[in-house]
C-alpha cells in the first residue's frame, strides 16, 4: 500500500457495565466512523431467543456458553469486516475473550457510577416492561459491577465516562475522536 492510500478504518469493541450506553452510544459512534453496527446481544437473540428466555432454560452457565461462541466469532471477523461492536456487560468475564479484546486496536469501555447505572436499567426495564436477569437484585448487581470494572479495565485502550453529565453524541464523538487520532 502507498502512503497515498487511504487506510482500512479501524474496528472498535465498546464494553462496560448494563447500562453504560454501549448500544446508544455504539449506533452513534458507528455514524460517525462510517462503520456497521454490531450488538452481540441482539446476534444473540436472533439466533437463540430473548436473553431472559436463554438464561431461564438453560441458566446463566447456558447463556455464557452462546454468548462466548457470538462474541468470539463476531471478534473474528472484524479484521475482514470492520465494524464497530457492543460486547453484553459480561462478556468479558470469558478469559478467552480478554485475550482477544486485550490485542484489539481500539477497545473503548463506557463508564458510569453503580448509582447512574442501576437508575438507568431500572427506567429502562420501566419503559419495556421486560428487564435484565442480572439486574434485579440491587445487592448483587451492586457486587457485580465491583468485580467486573478490573476485566474491563485490563482490556480497554480508553476509558471514557458516560455518566449523563454529556450527551450520548458527545461521548460518541470523544471515542471517534480518539480512534481517528490513534489510526
Ligand atoms: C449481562 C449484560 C447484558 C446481557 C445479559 C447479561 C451481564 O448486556 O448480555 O443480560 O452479565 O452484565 P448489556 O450490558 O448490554 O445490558
Amino acid at each position: 500500500m502507498t502512503s497515498a492510500e487511504p487506510s482500512a478504518p479501524s474496528p472498535v469493541v465498546l464494553v462496560g457495565f448494563m447500562g453504560c450506553g454501549k448500544s446508544h452510544v455504539g449506533t452513534l459512534l458507528a455514524r460517525l466512523l462510517g462503520l456497521p453496527f454490531v450488538d452481540t446481544d441482539r446476534l444473540l437473540e436472533a439466533e437463540h431467543g430473548s436473553i431472559e428466555t436463554i438464561f431461564a432454560e438453560r441458566g446463566e452457565e447456558g447463556f455464557r456458553e452462546a454468548e462466548r461462541r457470538v462474541v468470539l466469532d463476531t471478534l473474528a471477523g472484524l479484521a475482514e469486516a470492520p465494524a464497530v461492536v457492543s460486547l453484553g456487560g459480561g462478556a468479558v468475564s470469558d478469559g478467552d475473550v480478554r485475550a482477544v479484546l486485550r490485542v484489539a486496536p481500539h477497545v473503548a469501555w463506557l463508564s458510569a457510577p453503580v448509582d447512574v447505572l442501576w437508575r438507568r436499567v431500572h427506567r429502562a426495564a420501566r419503559r419495556s416492561g421486560g428487564g435484565r436477569p442480572l439486574a434485579r437484585d440491587e445487592v448483587s448487581f451492586r457486587a457485580l459491577y465491583e468485580e467486573r470494572l478490573p476485566l474491563y479495565g485490563e482490556v480497554a485502550t480508553a476509558e471514557f465516562r458516560n455518566d449523563g453529565d454529556h450527551s450520548a453524541a458527545e461521548v460518541a464523538e470523544w471515542v471517534a475522536r480518539s480512534v481517528r487520532e490513534a489510526s
